[in-house]
């Protein structure tokens, strides 16, 4: 049941997407293959989960303008993890507890339920926040029931405590939570149940200042924690790191430890810290256990704070999307990040150049261009100093062999400047580029390293040149999408 409040937002923005729709629609950067906001703005991945056959993504949404505010639960399914359905929109801010934003939170099946957690975000007239973890339950899948709040906040934080992941253990439920401690550190805390509804504090298991790392910014964001390969990973975006060489450039950060969490003492021992993405557009992932046993990630293309009001898409009334899902595996203490392999069914007509040469030259290719494609260059074989694709003359990835660094650059939407992010790679075995009109995606020797980024070349700008100093040759697949 919905309160007549909850009912009424919802009308509010399901107007909002009639009003907009032509406007949305008639962006050349609208994006062909991804999922975006139907209207307004759209940015975190919320309660993944493969539930009875159907894949369900939520995510953060305002429709009534492309800035951040009072956030609803948009609604997503799929068979397939790449034909997406529209669904009603799942959460609106309608109650005293989440009156200022149903913010990002998680979903679980619970003996055949469909079972949401997501922070209840209140702010009053000073600007003074209050912040509540909630739960709302569906029968079917579509429409939810909010069952008000299961966590209030506990002693030793702030209100910056959010965005609840929930798993199930051993026959117990763990919940991890996004926490900034009263002392000003990041941390990740996590609590236990029996019954979803009352839930014990065992306090934080990694943050700054701890016994495994010394300060790491003022707050983390959506955690994530789970097994893979043997180990467990903790994915969490800090807020508030430096940029320090090639790290740390974008505003806020989203990476992951690799390590072993102790149930029994709360703690989580853990190695360094690793960025997840190198790319300009990218933050809050979240990950699901699927059908076939995979860790599957979506994240956000999109960074908070990060100029997103200059995105060329604000003026059509919409703006930022989720990145393709990602398969993760755990190769040497490190995450891989490789496209599902789903997405093969959006492949069309396609061209291949086996032993395909660039020769100290710049040069294309008939055919190996687009605005909505999938390219794959194997057996990359460089004997020389660098290499170069630049994509629609709006961005363009360079790999220096002689540093060891691989660069991705594109056109600013702010101020036309080119700005780069970077990353060492010692060698350049394969790229796999998923481009879609305005993003970019690319994952670098089968996943070791990818880079995400929106990029916004002149619409009827379809070119791809290859550049080398030196000998260049691999092998050039290409698909339309
Ligand atoms: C991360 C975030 C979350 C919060 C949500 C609000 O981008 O700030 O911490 O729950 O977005 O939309």
């Amino acid at each position: 049941m919905k309160s007549e409040r909850e009912r009424q937002l919802m009308e509010q923005a399901y107007a909002e997407i009639e009003k907009y729709q032509d406007l949305v629609h008639r962006d050349p950067y609208r994006l062909r293959y991804h999922l975006m906001p139907p209207v307004g703005l759209m940015n975190d991945p919320n309660g993944l989960i493969d539930w009875n056959g159907t894949y369900h993504v939520f995510y953060q949404w305002m429709p009534f303008r492309t800035g951040h505010g009072a956030k609803f639960w948009g609604h997503y399914t799929s068979p397939d993890l790449v034909h997406w359905q529209a669904e009603p929109i799942a959460l609106a801010p309608s109650e005293w507890y989440d009156q200022n934003g149903c913010y990002s939170g998680s979903a679980i099946d619970d003996d055949g339920k469909l079972v949401l957690f997501y922070t209840g975000n209140v702010k009053d007239d000073q600007g003074n926040r209050q912040t509540y973890q909630c739960m709302a339950v569906s029968e079917d899948g579509i429409h939810f029931t909010k069952k008000g709040v299961v966590i209030n906040l506990p002693d030793g934080y702030t209100a910056h405590f959010r965005d609840p992941k929930v798993w199930r253990k051993d026959g117990l439920w763990y919940m991890i939570i996004g926490a900034q401690s009263k002392s000003g550190d990041g941390k990740a805390v996590l609590f236990r149940s029996s019954d979803l509804c009352h839930w014990e504090h065992l306090g934080p298991i990694a943050g700054g200042n701890s016994k495994w790392l010394g300060p790491f910014g003022y707050m983390w964001e959506c955690p994530d924690l789970f097994p893979l390969d043997g180990q467990d990973v903790l994915i969490v975006c800090p807020q508030g790191l430096q940029p320090d060489g090639m790290r740390y450039q974008n505003v806020y950060q989203s990476g992951y430890f690799v390590g072993r969490l102790d149930y029994g003492r709360a703690e989580f021992v853990h190695g360094p810290f690793e960025e997840l993405d190198r790319g300009f557009e990218f933050y809050a992932p979240q990950t699901m256990l699927d059908r076939n046993g995979r860790r599957i990630l979506i994240g956000w293309m999109g960074v908070p704070d990060q100029n997103e009001d200059r995105q060329p898409t604000v003026g059509h009334r919409w703006v930022h999307a989720l990145t393709l899902p990602r398969e993760l595996r755990l190769v040497d203490g490190k995450l891989r990040q490789t496209p599902v392999k789903e997405l093969k069914q959006l492949r069309k007509q396609q061209v291949a150049y086996p032993n395909a040469v660039v020769a100290n030259e710049l040069r294309s290719w008939p055919g190996v261009e687009g605005d909505a494609i999938e390219l794959r260059l194997d057996r990359i074989q460089l004997l020389g100093s660098m290499m170069e694709i630049h994509f629609r003359h709006a961005a363009r990835l360079i790999y220096n062999s002689d540093e060891g660094v691989l660069t991705l650059e594109r056109k600013s939407f702010v101020n036309g400047l080119t700005e780069t992010r970077q990353c060492r790679l010692p060698r350049l075995r394969s790229l796999h580029v998923f481009l879609d009109t305005s993003s970019i995606e690319l994952f670098v020797n089968d996943g070791e390293e990818t880079f995400t980024a929106r990029f916004f070349p002149y619409p009827d700008d379809r070119t791809m040149f290859f550049g080398a100093h030196g000998h260049l040759q691999m092998d050039i697949e290409k698909w339309e999408l």
